[in-house]
């Protein structure tokens, strides 16, 4: 699969282009790994792993700049998930890969429904109900979708 953008399911769209997107490839990722043989998965878990982190900052400095309530929470649910990656990517690089299967084929789909629908959800309502945050983030998202938030610009 040369893209691995909008693969996103149309129950898991939210409001913002940029956030749909890089969820849309943390789907394929998560396939993709899940079908992997032993070798591709040890050597495409860190790219993973690497495309969460950049997701989860995204993620984090628009709620920062957007002035969350819920940022403390939202972004430790991030920060405990990562730590757990990283823990199984250094597992990975040791040969063992049980731990990381085991999260790809049995948890992150299940991991992933709930933060979008729960967590990512709650903070979109919160974002498109804030005008100014609300017409950066959208004037980024129709005119290339790729941007980071301009949140800081406002
Ligand atoms: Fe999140």
């Amino acid at each position: 699969m040369s893209s691995t953008s909008n693969h996103l399911p149309v129950e898991f769209e939210l409001e913002n282009g940029q956030m749909n997107k890089t969820h849309g490839e943390f789907l394929v990722l998560v396939e993709q790994l899940s079908s992997a043989s032993d070798e591709a998965f040890a050597l495409t878990f860190g790219n993973f792993v690497t495309h969460t982190k950049k997701h989860f900052a995204e993620e984090n400095e628009w709620m920062f700049f957007s002035k969350y309530p819920e940022y403390e929470d939202h972004a430790a649910e991030h920060s405990k998930v990562l730590e757990a990656l990283m823990s199984m990517q250094s597992q990975v690089e040791a040969g063992q890969l049980t731990n990381a299967k085991d999260w790809i084929n049995n948890h992150a789909s299940e991991w992933f429904e709930h933060h979008v629908l729960e967590m990512n959800s709650a903070f979109c309502n919160h974002l498109y109900g804030l005008s100014s945050e609300a017409a950066a983030l959208k004037k980024t998202r129709d005119t290339d979708g790729t941007n980071e938030s301009k949140l800081e610009e406002v």
